[in-house]
């Protein structure tokens, strides 16, 4: 396979997908939501938006519990708030956190976005301003599925 530059992938991430204009619109919800985020046991504050193919954004922030295990993460916030909306179609999540290195969906969050969004463009970035575009089919490769049982 043609080895491509870093750049022609990131465009490959968004090809017929959100434009960078919109992508960085929807950073910017995340950040804000990420100022909501519960999270006095880790300190680490995550947001998220996540975006239909009609333009809808819905937003996230991690919501910790005393109970540790019973912590949500950003992203599944999103997620389960756009479906309890009955909003469904989704090309596009966008997630913020304060971290050098971009954070990723966790296992989990990747896991439920495959389910209820497909092969979305996920949108990493970080308070620098620093960002990365990817497919979540790069971050789960050969997922499971419904399409398993
Ligand atoms: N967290 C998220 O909200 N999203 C991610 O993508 C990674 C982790 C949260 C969960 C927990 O509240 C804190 O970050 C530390 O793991």
């Amino acid at each position: 396979m043609k080895k491509m530059r870093p750049a022609a992938r990131r465009r490959t991430a968004r090809r017929g997908g959100p434009t960078r204009t919109m992508l960085a619109a929807m950073a910017a919800l995340a950040r804000e939501a990420r100022d909501r985020a519960h999270a006095p046991y880790s300190r680490f504050r995550v947001g998220a938006a996540l975006k239909t193919r009609t333009g809808e954004i819905v937003t996230g922030c991690n919501i910790e519990n005393a109970t540790y295990g019973l912590t949500m993460c950003a992203e599944r916030v999103a997620v389960f708030k756009a479906l309890s909306e009955g909003l469904a179609g989704f090309d596009a999540i966008a997630v913020v956190a304060d971290s050098r290195r971009l954070t990723p969906p966790c296992g989990p969050c990747r896991q439920i976005l495959w389910e209820h969004c497909g092969d979305v463009v996920v949108h990493m970035t970080n308070l620098k301003g620093r960002s990365r575009t990817m497919r979540l089919s790069e971050l789960l490769p050969m997922p499971f599925d419904g399409g398993h049982l």
